[in-house]
């Protein structure tokens, strides 16, 4: 354990020997708990996405990276890595075939740092989120291979040293276990090598960055994810710089937990990969967006949470785990799914709900267990 963990794990046991002998303290619950980051076991990153772009834009409120000072304070002081959750997409990266827009982009990387937390890229091959002067543009077959070149070129150089992990592929594999050759724009254009360029390009561009296939209901042991392991074996095979696979986990309390998560994690560690878990959430269901979850709703949310965090801290090759926004305020959720919503650890005034508190003891469980020196 680190000097500095061990100072802060002995701060926070006085904190709690005081609070407990003065049981009637104002607050007492709330000020005990430490940032989720600092109970994380060494080398392992807790991380949420930076809000902004996306839904966002046709939602009521200002944008919540420059404007929401409360929600940045958190993200600072909470979480060890972050991931844009759309600002470093083509959508809004490339406002022009001919122009990329960094600002925002540039801002969380700095911000990032001055935080002292590590940053996952978000995403460059996608079938989502690409520009209409692109999909919708009249380019030959030689010049969107050069667009591609250029651009993976372009941003993960840019970022160089600085971003540990990139989405390299989003999404390329479709829920029967079949690569989007069809709704895959670059699939679609160039055919599969251009995921197999996009990593080469990525990887000399960064050489020390991790490259990653991300996808949803990929947490199972299911036809999905036995078509990843497929593909990712073969590119291992052919030598394509590929070095991680994450599971979203977009997880519902509708359709259960899944279950084999933890075996299907340590198969893709098996091939040498790291995993991460990227993007988690976990919705219930919601009659309206303003309705308040009954307790039972939240402790079974709290369970889901709890066990998709325990088993990725069980399984070697998982080194992070990422909540898709940490605030009801801000979750993508209750608009894409209507009839559900609640899906994250604080709510819309981000006070801590349960299960913000079984994330804190599920890493505080697998902290090493520790000797008292005084
Ligand atoms: O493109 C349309 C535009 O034509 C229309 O005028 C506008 C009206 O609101 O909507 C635009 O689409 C929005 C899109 O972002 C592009 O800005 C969608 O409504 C909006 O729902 C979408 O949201 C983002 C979504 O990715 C895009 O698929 C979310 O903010 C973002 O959280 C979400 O993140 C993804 C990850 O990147 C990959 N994994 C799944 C995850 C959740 O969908």
């Amino acid at each position: 354990m680190s000097m500095r963990r061990f100072s802060i794990t002995l701060a926070a046991a006085a904190t709690a020997l005081l609070l407990a002998l003065l049981p009637w303290a104002p607050g007492a619950a709330e000020e005990t708990a430490q940032p989720l980051r600092d109970s994380a076991p060494e080398g392992f990153l807790i991380g949420s996405s930076v809000a902004g772009g996306g839904h966002h834009e046709a939602e009521p409120y200002p944008d919540p990276f420059a404007e929401d000072h409360a929600y940045t304070a958190l993200l600072g002081q909470e979480f060890g890595s972050l991931t844009p959750e759309n600002r470093m997409k083509w959508s809004d990266l490339r406002p022009s075939e001919d122009t990329y827009d960094f600002s925002i982009a540039d801002e969380i990387v700095d911000f990032a740092e001055r935080n002292g937390q590590e940053v996952r890229g978000h995403a460059l091959l996608w079938h989502d989120q690409n520009p209409d002067w692109l999909e919708e543009g009249e380019h030959s077959e030689e010049e969107l291979r050069e667009i591609l070149r250029e651009h993976v070129t372009t941003v993960v150089g840019r970022y160089e040293g600085r971003i540990h992990q990139w989405d390299v592929a989003n999404e390329v594999i479709d829920d029967e276990g079949h690569l989007r050759t069809k709704d895959n724009f670059w699939l679609r254009e160039l055919g599969p090598e251009a995921l197999v360029d996009t990593f080469r390009w990525a990887h000399e561009a960064d050489p020390e960055a991790d490259l990653f296939l991300n996808d949803y209901n990929v947490e199972e042991i299911n036809d999905k994810s036995d078509a990843y392991l497929e593909l990712i074996g073969q590119m291992l095979d052919a030598d394509v710089p590929v070095h991680g696979f994450a599971a979203q986990a977009h997880l519902s309390t509708a359709a259960g937990f899944p279950e084999s998560l933890a075996d299907n994690l340590d198969r893709f560690g098996d091939l040498g990969l790291r995993t991460a878990l990227t993007e988690v959430d976990v919705r219930v269901e919601m009659p309206r967006r303003d309705s308040t979850p009954t307790g039972g709703q939240t402790a079974e949310q709290a369970d889901f949470y709890s066990r998709a965090l325990e088993a990725c801290l069980d399984v070697e090759s998982c080194t992070s785990f990422t909540v898709w926004s940490f605030t009801d305020r801000y979750s993508w959720v209750p608009v894409t799914f209507p009839g559900t919503g609640a899906a994250t650890v604080m709510d819309n005034g981000f006070s801590r709900k349960p299960a913000y508190d079984a994330l804190e003891d599920t890493l505080q469980a697998h902290l090493p267990s520790q000797t008292a020196v005084w």
